[in-house]
């Protein structure tokens, strides 16, 4: 190795250390039961709100972060990853929250970390594109970023054992899936994990603006005819199961 190198590679490291340290993490869910029990975590708390939406900012296990909920659906999950860019400056994206089963061996509680996101909804297919395939794009998923994705699925082994905790395609519509066919089929075209209805928006929004991400759903329900019974039961443990999941991955950040 030259004197250059062993001078410099070292400092690169320790500028990207401090880069990285200082990047302000958004973390999103889509309703305030995924989000709730984060707020008492922050610490500098202002609350900054943008039209219908609030912005949390603050520092959360020493990371300079934004939390917000964006409302259900692809859209309002659109929105507000676009003002978390231009407005706050947000350079790491992890989404936490909830989501239906679509691989038959999840069951409630189990974890599912998005090694990649794809919009189920997308039909396109009349003009000859793969069912998912947005205009303009060449491929319809999107891809997590792979360091995120490790941290978050080391962190979801701590919180619920290797057992539990999955890296997988997330899919995302804005349906609530509540119907064992039309999960199968989401699950058969997209080798889908879990159904959502938000992550994927977040992630084209991150992707086009060269963003990284990483999406933390821990299932809720089967997504078939007992959904609307699991999921009001379920989704304040469940949601809160991802924060903490959020908390341990943000301890290794
Ligand atoms: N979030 C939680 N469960 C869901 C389901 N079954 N479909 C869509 N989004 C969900």
């Amino acid at each position: 190795m030259s004197k250059f190198s062993l001078f410099f590679a070292p400092l690169l490291t320790l500028c990207s250390f401090f880069a990285s340290a200082t990047q302000t993490i958004a973390i999103v869910g889509a309703m305030d039961v995924e989000v709730n029990n984060l707020l008492p975590e922050i610490e500098q708390h202002k609350a900054v709100q943008i039209g219908q939406h609030t912005f949390h900012t603050g520092t959360l296990r020493g990371h300079p972060v934004v939390v917000t909920r964006s409302g259900v659906g692809k859209v309002n999950a659109a929105i507000t990853t676009t003002l978390l860019i231009r407005e706050f400056k947000a350079e790491q994206f992890i989404f936490t929250g909830i989501a239906g089963a679509a691989a038959p061996e999840l069951s409630p509680t189990d974890v599912v970390v998005s090694n990649a996101l794809v919009q189920h909804d997308v039909d396109l297919t009349v003009f000859g594109n793969q069912p998912g395939l947005m205009d303009g794009f060449d491929d319809r998923l999107f891809h997590a970023d792979p360091r995120l994705v490790q941290l978050a699925q080391q962190a979801a082994e701590k919180v619920v054992g290797k057992d539990h905790a999955f890296t997988g395609i997330i899919a995302t519509g804005d349906q609530f899936i509540a119907d064992k066919q039309r999960v199968a089929e989401i699950r058969n075209e997209f080798n889908a994990m879990a159904v959502e209805m938000e992550g994927a928006a977040v992630a084209q929004v991150a992707f086009m603006f060269n963003k990284p991400f990483v999406v933390i759903r821990t299932i809720s329900d089967k997504a078939d005819g007992s959904a609307h019974m699991d999921y009001p039961k379920l989704k304040q443990a469940t949601a809160d199961n991802s924060i903490a999941i959020t908390l341990a991955m943000l301890a290794q950040l």
